[in-house]
């Protein structure tokens, strides 16, 4: 029987489902797959706080980095979150030679360099599988089943939070706020939402997927970043007549000299596959060029399917052996030459434009006129009835231009007289 020491940092939502898991499940783990996992120590800032989960005081402690030099820990599993304690407490477990679990995705984003690097020069392991799509093994997958693929694009709804916003605005016609609202009611949402709703959580997930997948360092603060506040319900109807789904999308795309990484509110047909992920539910569709789709879905967050990913890094580990890796291919491929990021201004995409415009003759051939004058041409338009003196919505999608022109068009545009308010431009994928 392997036994695996495991010193837990942070016993807040995910330590408590991890918790749990560990303790209902230590014989099932010992009988199915011959590991022993021993909780050895606790580090939370209150030990004494109310919690849902009781542990026994004598593995408690107030003090984390007494956890990560403690000679009888194998493993340390941090679960603190945060870029300024966790980073120090998992660079002081690699130093002191643990391996380290971490469900820390901001951390991973934007110091993964630092951290990767000093875990492949100490020959730890450095288990993430929980920083990206919560219960979703699709790190396991790119490290394994998909070792045969060259991967060349990335589409993900990897953030619970915007997709049941999303969602609801959709399926109930529940306008932003009161979406928002519920997601909190449910759960779903922190009381302040912020890394959420403008795309930073899902920007930090798609920085470590972009480097697994396309083996190489990613600058997190190159990955283009938008979030939802800007789409309101008018927008979601008028896609839904387009026969549109509006998404919170994270795409990674590999280009010929570098790769396409964003995160932006997107129209996808309604047939396509993600259109129709709903609720908190995350999914990870990946292209490769051996299997060609893949699609991964689940529960991207919450205690227990967080949990599920972190005991499968614990699994791995002991059956790797704690000796740690001689040379982590998978590690080595993702320390590799930055990948540069194509600016937002270069891309090519169709978009959907939303004008309100005063209603008179000759407005959509002077926006078209525009248009015309950036190559960019128009798909399909809805007007909206005429409601005299009153501005009234323009909906116009576009066949493929590039950012760039489309902005300067959009700029040109917003200056005719007949136009009111900020014009709505959101990016169209799959079509
Ligand atoms: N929640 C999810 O569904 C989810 C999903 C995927 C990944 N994650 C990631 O998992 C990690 C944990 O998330 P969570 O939702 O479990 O957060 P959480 O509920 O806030 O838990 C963090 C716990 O760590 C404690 N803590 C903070 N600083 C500490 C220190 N210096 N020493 C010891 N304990 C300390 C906190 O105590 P106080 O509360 O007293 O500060 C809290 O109990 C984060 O990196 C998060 O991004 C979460």
């Amino acid at each position: 029987m392997k036994k695996i020491n495991i010193g837990l940092l942070g016993l807040g939502q995910i330590g408590s489902g991890l918790y749990e898991i560990l303790k209902a499940k230590k014989s099932l783990f010992e009988r199915q797959l011959g590991v022993s996992f021993e909780l050895k120590r606790i580090a939370e800032k209150y030990p004494n706080a109310r919690r849902k989960v009781h542990p026994p005081p004598s593995l408690m402690t107030k003090d984390a980095f007494a956890v990560v030099r403690d000679p009888a820990i194998d493993v340390i599993v941090e679960l603190i979150g945060g870029t300024t304690v966790a980073r120090e407490l998992i660079k002081e477990s690699l130093k002191h030679g643990k391996h380290v679990v971490t469900a820390n995705k901001a951390l991973l984003a934007e110091y993964g360099d630092e951290i990767f690097e000093l875990a492949h020069r100490k020959k730890r392991w450095l288990c993430f599988e929980a920083s990206v799509g919560g219960g979703i093994p699709c790190i396991k997958a790119l490290r394994e089943g998909l070792a045969a693929n060259r991967i060349d694009s990335v589409h993900a709804i990897i953030n619970g939070t915007t997709n049941y916003i999303l969602t609801q605005m959709t399926i109930q016609g529940t306008s932003f706020a009161d979406a928002l609202t519920g997601a909190q009611q449910q759960g779903y949402a922190e009381a302040n939402p912020s890394l959420d709703i403008h795309g930073v959580d899902a920007a930090h997930k798609l920085a470590i997927l972009a480097r697994f997948a396309f083996g190489g360092k990613v600058k997190f603060k190159d990955i283009y970043c938008e979030g939802i506040t800007a789409v309101s319900s008018d927008d979601i109807a008028f896609a839904k007549e387009f026969g549109y789904t509006i998404k919170l999308l994270a795409i990674a795309k590999k280009t010929g000299d570098g790769m396409e990484a964003r995160v932006q509110p997107t129209l996808l047909p309604n047939s396509h596959i993600l259109a129709n992920v709903n609720g908190s539910f995350n999914a990870i569709l990946m292209h490769g060029d051996e299997v060609g789709d893949v699609l991964f879905y689940g529960r991207g967050a919450g205690p227990h399917p967080t949990a599920s990913a972190i005991v499968a890094d614990l699994v791995d580990i002991a059956k790797a052996g704690a000796q740690g890796p001689a040379e982590d291919h998978f590690m080595v491929r993702a320390l590799g030459k930055t990948i540069p990021v194509k600016s937002i201004s270069s891309i090519l995409s169709r978009y959907y434009l939303r004008f309100y415009v005063i209603d008179k003759p000759s407005v959509l051939a002077g926006i078209s006129k525009i248009l015309g004058k950036y190559q960019i041409s128009i798909s399909d338009v809805i007007q909206r009835e005429r409601s005299a003196g009153r501005a009234v919505p323009l909906i116009l999608l576009t066949h493929g231009a590039h950012e760039k022109d489309l902005r300067a068009a959009v700029h040109e545009i917003d200056r005719l007289p007949y136009i009111k308010g900020k014009t709505q431009v959101i990016r169209i994928e799959g079509a």
